[in-house]
């Protein structure tokens, strides 16, 4: 079987990029590693810690190294664009984190870029790439639930882990950077029916009294063209040592012939120790009790790194390397979910009313 080789750019060394640097390292058909970050010690110590060929703080010298093929951007949320665009007008292919972008006009710029181009752009919702939520596709693509007549999720995590993303995206709030992933879920489980409008209401104690101007709880209805109806909530105001490393949800999937329920709070791997266990994403934060499997983006064990971001990273390079179909969400998609968290955040900043592009 025919396979391209892969030289992959990766473009921050933080917390994510660090994982896909991780990743592309062992992927047998990544035959160069090139990593960036606007801090050289980052980009440097990570090359070393991966064996990557070539490091620097330009992203420019990675994007345009003549052995890149391929970029990886894993800047934080309001840094995306730029090294997008630089990528796309040199034909190489970009798998951005999640979310494509803050606004609309960005978004458009990248949709644009991607037009013109013809360059693939895809969209790391590593939700997606967990086993449960992938199943549940499955089953709806086989028709086993008939037509969704309606969703209904809800996600939970702490303040500590919110004060860390605002840390590096100030402009980031809980529905634009977390319930993101599970407006993409609705819209990928309901496929070519559009959302078209949103109503939603906020409550805001905790980080008023933190000093920013975001919601405790967001709690959204989107209607979609045919009328099914899916309701999203958020909270990301859990006291600071709730027993979680990430995201904890319900996802219940409504169909006139058929109901998938996930139950995604991981209250059935509970570790308690004495000893204290560090926080993958906050650092110097350090709980007895926690309940297991709650990194969203998965964990370390053994020496591999087990999880979303280690099916998703692996499914984008075969997906380069042998054009084996993926499932990661395309630019449309991605656009579609940034336009329905802005619109989650009129309604609630508003209380109207909003009606989507319908595109
Ligand atoms: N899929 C998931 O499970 C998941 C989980 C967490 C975060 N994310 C997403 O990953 C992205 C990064 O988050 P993170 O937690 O790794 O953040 P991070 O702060 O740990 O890492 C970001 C890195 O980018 C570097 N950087 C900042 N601006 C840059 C620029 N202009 N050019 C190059 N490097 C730059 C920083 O120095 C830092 O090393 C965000 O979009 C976030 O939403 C995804």
């Amino acid at each position: 079987m025919n396979k391209t080789e892969l030289g992959i750019g990766v473009i921050g060394a933080g917390r994510i990029g660090t994982l896909r640097a991780n990743m592309a390292c062992k992927h047998p058909s990544v035959q160069f590693l090139a990593i960036s970050d606007i801090d050289p010690d980052k980009s440097g110590l990570l090359a070393q810690r991966v064996g990557a060929d070539f490091a620097s703080s330009s992203n420019s010298a990675v994007i345009s190294h003549p052995e890149v093929t391929s970029v990886i951007v894993s800047t934080p949320e309001h840094e995306h664009v730029a090294p997008i665009l630089e990528a796309l007008h040199l034909g190489k292919p970009v798998f951005v984190e999640k979310p494509l972008a803050l606004t609309i006009a960005d978004t458009d710029l990248l949709v644009e870029a991607a037009d013109e181009t013809g360059v693939e752009l895809r969209i790391g919702y590593s939700r997606r790439h967990d086993r449960r939520w992938m199943l549940a596709k499955e089953q709806i693509s086989q028709g086993r639930l008939g037509t969704v007549l309606g969703i209904q999720s809800r996600v939970y995590n702490t303040r500590s882990h919110m004060a860390e993303i605002l840390k590096r995206s100030p402009e980031a709030t809980p529905v634009l950077d977390a319930l993101t992933y599970y407006v993409d879920m609705a819209c990928w489980y309901l496929e070519d029916n559009k959302p078209i409008e949103v109503i939603a209401r906020g409550q805001s104690k905790v980080y008023k009294e933190m000093g920013y101007d975001i919601h405790d709880v967001t709690w959204a209805i989107i209607t979609f063209e045919n009328g099914a109806l899916v309701n999203l909530g958020i909270c990301y105001a859990l006291p600071a040592k709730y027993p979680t490393y990430g995201q904890s949800a319900k996802f219940e999937v409504l169909g006139d012939e058929g109901v998938i329920l996930l139950d995604v709070d991981n209250k059935d791997s509970f570790l308690f120790t004495e000893r204290g266990v560090p926080h993958a994403y906050v650092p110097d934060h350090e709980v007895t009790a926690l309940f297991l499997q709650t990194n969203s983006s998965g964990d370390w064990a053994q020496g591999e790194y087990w999880g979303p971001i280690a099916n998703e990273t692996r499914s984008w390079l075969d997906h380069l390397a042998t054009g084996s179909p993926c499932s990661h969400t395309t630019i449309r998609e991605g656009r579609r979910t940034v336009e329905v968290t802005l619109a989650i955040e009129e309604a609630a900043r508003t209380g109207r009313v909003v009606t989507l592009s319908g595109r």
